[in-house]
């Protein structure tokens, strides 16, 4: 499908964002593994959560109507077959370590875009714990117990801290992941709330294991705050704007972006903050900015803004000065190779962006003139493509518009719904 995107004179009204995806996946893998039923509502309603639902299912697991009956740690069984974890890789690299130290193997299996993604990041540590862990495909399990080890993640990257965390959980002794720089902290947050032995130091994380059950959690999803940036560049940068976007997730290590912004000028406002289980929340408002200037990320910073970097990258080409993101290396293997696929689209559109190794050099402002732009089949640089073309002259086209399904169902409507 192409999306054609249109300037709007106006951008206005409230935005019902999808559930948080990080937490959603992680409501239904750490319940799946409870001792009784939770509720679980909210949820994100892409497809990179229904692939988390269809493997537990493949496990064992019922899932209805938010209502998720565990099966205790020894509770999951053996797989018809492989595991199709679709475009997630959430789902792949959790579930490899929340499988790894089961009896009974299991192969977990993607499609084009995770098939090429790196596996031995979690691969390697899940070995050190006794397990066995192969890479395409990617096979763990079949040697239990696990047991505990100290593991310095050389990467950024919450998927591997939980990967090793879950597999911890059913390992004997202490596991430990100490990271680079810290990451989101949803799955050390859940695991203490269902009486898990957590504990946490800096930027280390100890899981004691064996845990010999989780207590079932009802969890109420938070809205995506990663969605919310694409409508925060989008209204923020529009001439005429004003959106709010109730029930937020503002968890503080994922609330980087709102600094980020801040710094550049455009201010996100957090209404009625309260919390929702373990999550903070807010209602959270931006409209037209005046004076928002160019930004730097540099360093470990863009580990913690990892997922709104596309969006940001938009933004710099129409802020005035030069904006540098670094840091960003891990870009090139998430959906698609973030940097290369916003460097094309971008130029396509007239933004004057230099690719670097790990992230871009982008001189605003530019006027940027619709195009027709690949999407490279990823949610992400899909729609930071159409808060492109929302704020372009003329008619943008996206190319294979559909994968916003992947963490965004309904973005096009929305989009479409809030343009006069
Ligand atoms: C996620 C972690 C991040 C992020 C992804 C979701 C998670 O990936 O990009 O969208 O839910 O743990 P990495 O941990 O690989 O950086």
């Amino acid at each position: 499908m192409i999306a054609r995107v249109r300037p709007a004179r106006r951008l206005e009204g409230e935005v019902r964002l999808p559930g948080d995806k990080s937490i959603s996946h992680r409501a239904l893998m750490l319940n799946g593994v409870a001792d009784g039923e939770a509720r679980v509502t909210g949820l994100s309603g892409g497809a990179d959560v229904a692939s988390t639902a269809g493997c537990l299912r493949a496990l064992g697991v019922e899932i209805e109507e938010g209502r998720v009956a565990g099966r205790g740690l020894d509770g999951l069984r053996e797989p018809a077959g492989p595991l199709d974890c679709g475009n997630s890789g959430t789902t792949m690299r959790l579930l490899a370590g929340l499988l790894a130290g089961r009896p009974f193997p299991v192969t977990l299996v993607g499609d084009g875009s995770l098939s090429r993604r790196p596996m031995d990041r979690i691969a390697a540590p899940l070995r050190l714990m006794g397990a066995r862990a192969d890479t395409a495909p990617l096979r763990v399990g079949g040697v239990a117990p696990l047991h505990g080890v100290t593991y310095e993640s050389p990467v950024a990257s919450a998927q591997v801290k939980s990967a090793v965390l879950l597999a911890g959980l059913s390992a004997e002794g202490v596991t430990t992941v100490v990271e680079p720089a810290p990451t989101r902290d949803h799955t050390e947050r859940m695991l203490e709330a269902m009486g898990a032995s957590v504990a946490r130091d800096g930027r280390s994380v100890t899981v004691t294991g064996p845990v010999a059950a989780l207590q079932p959690l009802d969890v109420d999803v938070p809205r995506d705050l990663s969605a919310a940036a694409f409508w925060f560049v989008a209204a923020g940068l529009h001439a005429r704007a004003h959106v709010r976007l109730p029930g937020v997730g503002v968890n503080p290590t994922r609330t980087a972006l709102l600094d980020l912004l801040e710094s550049a000028g455009v201010r996100v406002e957090q209404l009625r903050p309260r919390l929702a289980g373990v999550e903070p929340v807010a209602d959270l408002e931006v409209g037209t900015t005046a004076g928002a200037r160019a930004f730097e990320v540099a360093g470990t910073a863009a580990a913690e803004l990892i997922d709104e970097l596309p969006v940001l990258a938009v933004a710099a080409a129409l802020l005035p000065g030069t904006s540098r993101i670094t840091g960003a290396r891990e870009l090139r293997v998430k959906e698609s190779d973030r940097v290369a696929a916003m460097t094309a689209g971008l130029a396509a559109m007239g933004a004057d962006v230099t690719e670097l190794d790990d992230g871009w050099e982008i001189r605003g402002p530019r006027h940027l003139e619709g195009a027709r732009v690949a999407s490279a089949g990823d949610h992400r640089v899909a729609m930071a493509l159409a808060v492109a073309g929302l704020l372009a002259d003329g008619e943008t086209e996206i190319e294979d518009a559909e994968c916003v399904d992947i963490s965004y169902p309904g973005f096009w409507d929305q989009l479409e719904a809030l343009c006069t």
